[in-house]
């Protein structure tokens, strides 16, 4: 599940002493356990083997170079949502051929790219994106392969931020219309091939029903249209929650028995499977969070301590320019101090230094009473970390390190002050 635990008293990732990597890289720093995502994708196939099942990684959840090319490396596709993130994946090594472009507002360029890299399909938000698609594809004398996502009114119980499928939100085809926009794209857009149909309903879900009841919405529309227009897959989306809360006890078995309702990979496949089997044709799904969320930890130093009126306050050297998803979607991760410390807790708010309130990492938190100099891990921070991250407050990106065993690599410099300002200029 994950590979972060302590060894002779201090936090290891793998085989390697986070010690060691803050002491030589400094912090802040994302730390990565190549073994933990491996697993995770190892697990992912195994457990949908009943299926015709492909991988298509979700890139914005972590789009460094060397994780999309372990990703690559290991046989997953990978779904994007730029012209970006495309590029990402073939300058990492991934094939182009293997993406499906998701998003609201997908530019011209950006599908021109798209085309001319051959992509295996376009996951179409409205019917003026299928216009325009149909449009740059007859002016390229291409067909361009799409889909489109259906919004299936299903409450995905998540953040109000992350939650995609209800009729409120931005995404997808509503239900209702799914229908009736097949017909037109099959009478008017000429240019276009009808590939597949996409769902996805939000993330971070943390029971499988939502998925269950969105799916078994989605079947007798699939079936129809295999039928119809001889659909080749139906992408049921990401969204697998991982456990944030408890993170270091989640490996354990015990501890899974003792939460039977958060779910895992095998309860997402024993629950969708017997529903998707059926249709008999390839299933696409596009996790993210599920294959790095848990694989890495932000390494950050403790700066000061301030004792105030009514909270301990540790401030620290990560702020929410590197983490934003405690301020952003009042995310929880566990920080745990490398050092390991033995029944001198407190309770206190850790906080970083972005001049913002909003600007901390746990509030009124039970942890070790770590000291100024103590390097400290915010756990669970692989997916939508780094990816996240700005230079808010002139704080250059952190750095990024991927552990494999007992061995480490730096898999992105931390970057300058030179290089943060490199693309300003005065004006003429
Ligand atoms: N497919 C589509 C079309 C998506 O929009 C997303 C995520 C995924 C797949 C992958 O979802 P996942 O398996 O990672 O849940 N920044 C937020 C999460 C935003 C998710 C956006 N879409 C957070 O930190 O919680």
């Amino acid at each position: 599940m994950h590979s972060f635990a302590y060894k002779n008293g201090s936090l290891h990732c793998e085989n390697v002493n986070l010690a060691d990597i803050a002491a030589a890289v400094g912090t802040p720093v994302f730390v990565y356990s190549r073994k933990t995502i491996s697993d995770d994708l190892a697990e992912f196939r195994s457990s949908m083997a009943g299926l015709d099942a492909h991988i298509a990684y979700a890139v914005k959840a972590c789009s460094n170079k060397a994780i999309l090319n372990l990703m690559a490396r290991q046989g997953a596709g990978f779904d994007i949502v730029s012209g970006g993130e495309l590029w990402r994946v073939i300058n990492a090594g991934g094939d182009p051929t293997q993406c499906t472009y998701a998003g609201v507002a997908k530019t011209e360029p950006e599908i021109r790219y798209a085309l001319e890299q051959k992509i295996y399909c376009f996951n179409c938000e409205s019917e003026n994106e299928l216009r325009e698609i149909n449009r740059i594809a007859g002016e390229m004398g291409v067909k361009a392969p799409v889909a489109v996502r259906v919004n299936p009114h299903v409450d995905a119980h998540t953040h109000k931020y992350i939650t995609t499928g209800t009729n409120e939100n931005k995404f997808g085809v509503d239900i209702t219309r799914i229908e009736s926009v097949y017909a037109t794209i099959a009478a008017e857009m000429p240019n276009l091939h009808i590939k597949g149909l996409q769902i996805h309903i939000g993330s971070q879900l943390t029971e499988v029903q939502p998925f269950t009841t969105a799916v078994e919405k989605m079947l007798p529309i699939v079936k129809k249209f295999i039928a119809m227009y001889g659909i080749e897959f139906f992408s049921i989306g990401g969204g697998i929650g991982i456990v944030y809360d408890g993170c270091l006890e989640s490996g354990k078995p015990e501890w899974w028995a003792a939460h039977p309702e958060q779910i895992t990979i095998k309860s997402y496949a024993d629950a969708l499977i017997p529903l998707l089997k059926p249709l008999g044709i390839k299933i696409l799904l596009e996790p993210g969070r599920r294959l790095v969320g848990n694989a890495a930890a932000l390494l950050t130093t403790c700066i000061y301590e301030k004792k105030g009126e009514a909270k301990t306050f540790k401030m620290i050297d990560a702020g929410m320019n590197d983490i934003i998803r405690p301020a952003l979607y009042e995310g929880y991760h566990e920080i745990w101090p490398v050092k390991e410390h033995c029944g001198d807790e407190i309770v206190a708010d850790i906080v970083g230094p972005i001049c913002e309130s909003g600007d901390f990492q746990a509030q009124n938190r039970r942890i070790a009473d770590v000291k100024p100099g103590e390097v400290l891990a915010e756990l669970s921070a692989g997916a939508y970390g780094f990816s996240m991250a700005s230079t808010y407050n002139s704080r250059p990106l952190a750095a990024e390190v991927l552990v494999d065993g007992d061995k480490w690599s730096i898999i992105r410099r931390r970057q300058t002050l030179e290089q943060m300002v490199q693309d300003e200029c005065l004006p003429e």
